[in-house]
């Protein structure tokens, strides 16, 4: 029997209460199970086009966001909680506009440049629909506009051979699937399987109304006193911090069934949403952490013999806007295979970091589409990555 790391970096975030699921796709699993090949109807062996066991491997295919029509995203609870107070003003006057029309055409042409760069180093981008984000839309429970396809890591998450669509957390992405099911389908056809999560209500019982984050004081209290999780939760006192949520965990993890173990992480961290700018698993035994936000199970990995390496201080100016993130998306890194790392060409302190790991730098500029609140690690999804099932714990 082995096992592989999958560290989709992200959280399930979300201020939702925990009887509901509200997952968002990245998560720290450990796979434990001997590769399977699926069957067609006439019981013959087909191979999936969608294939990735780490975050390693080498790169065959890769989904890139597009920042073509994004929508700010109103300023509700959910978006409260995981946003900073300061850019709050700038959702209330924007909410269900259009991002700055000059900003997104730079973010355009700096994500053209980086599937460029991608196609360069001989990996096949796909990209998403270009979807119309700006109507109003209701379901029985809620009325939202939508916001963007820009991060398709929030969304899908490849194990195996499989690939998972994710219930969003936001009611502003609720219909983010729709940028992905031309793809989804093509996918499908050629032998992938192919599973939707259930998606959650998102009426108001599923947010928790009194969550305390109105002022920039009660959130530091709240993360000095508590163990914020972000891939994952688990009950403090019996208070579930109501920026992650279980039934997601639970959902996902009967979902991959005994084969698989799903390792729950906790990080002190005041705003946690995605743990890829918090901690990035980029080779087997090796992960960049934030040294702002420690890992309370640091222990586990040490144990098994993996490096963690702190990750330096991002270079980002004061002045550049981050609507949706901390600067911290310098180590929102993507490996092309276990020595080549595509990261931001002005990081040069991350640069050098990886260069000392004996990781040679594909440096590329999407500073622009930062602004939407991803790194390149947020902006894609591997869709195909050459590798086998392998034991790191
Ligand atoms: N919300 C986190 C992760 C972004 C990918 C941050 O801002 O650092």
């Amino acid at each position: 029997m082995k096992r592989a790391l999958l560290t989709y970096g992200s959280v399930i975030q979300l201020q939702a209460r925990q009887n509901v699921i509200a997952s968002r796709s990245k998560l720290v699993v450990a796979v434990q199970a001997t590769r399977k090949q699926h069957a067609d109807t006439a019981g013959q062996k087909i191979k999936s086009p969608v294939c990735s066991y780490n975050e390693w491997d080498p790169l065959d295919e890769v989904i890139v966001g597009r920042p073509e029509n994004a929508c700010v995203p109103p300023l509700t609870h959910e978006v409260k909680a995981i946003t900073s107070h300061q850019q709050w003003e700038f959702f209330r006057k924007f909410g269900g506009q259009f991002f700055p029309q000059e900003h997104v055409k730079k973010a355009v042409s700096q994500i053209e440049e980086m599937c460029n760069v991608l196609r360069h180093e001989g990996v096949t981008v796909r990209r998403p629909d270009i979807v119309d984000w700006s109507k109003t839309y209701e379901t029985p429970d809620f009325k939202s506009k939508g916001m963007y396809a820009a991060m398709p890591r929030d969304i899908l998450i490849v194990i195996g051979e499989e690939i998972i669509e994710a219930p969003m957390a936001w009611r502003s992405r609720f219909f983010e699937y729709r940028a992905y099911r031309s793809l989804m389908k093509e996918y499908f056809q050629a032998g992938a399987k192919w599973t939707t999560a259930p998606k959650p209500l998102m009426s108001d019982e599923l947010y928790d109304q009194n969550y305390p984050m109105e002022y920039v004081k009660d959130r530091h209290n709240l993360a000095s006193e508590g163990h914020f999780k972000q891939c994952c939760a688990t009950s403090h006192k019996k208070k579930l911090w109501k920026v992650t949520n279980l039934f997601g965990i639970e959902w996902m993890a009967r979902h991959l069934g005994p084969d698989y173990n799903v390792h729950l992480l906790q990080f002190k961290d005041s705003k946690p949403m995605h743990i890829d700018a918090t901690f990035n698993a980029v080779g087997p035994g090796l992960v960049i952490v934030n040294p702002d936000r420690p890992c309370l199970q640091s222990e586990m990995f040490n144990k098994a013999g993996w490096k963690l390496v702190k990750a330096p201080k991002p270079m980002v100016p004061d002045d550049h806007p981050l609507w949706m993130s901390s600067k911290w998306l310098s180590m929102n890194v993507l490996m092309l295979d276990e020595r080549r790392v595509m990261v931001c060409k002005h990081e040069i302190p991350t640069i050098r970091m990886f260069e000392s790991l004996g990781i040679k730098a594909i440096p590329v500029d999407i500073r622009f589409a930062n602004s939407l609140g991803g790194g390149f690690h947020c902006w894609t999804t591997d869709v195909r990555r050459r590798g086998v099932l392998e034991s790191y714990f």
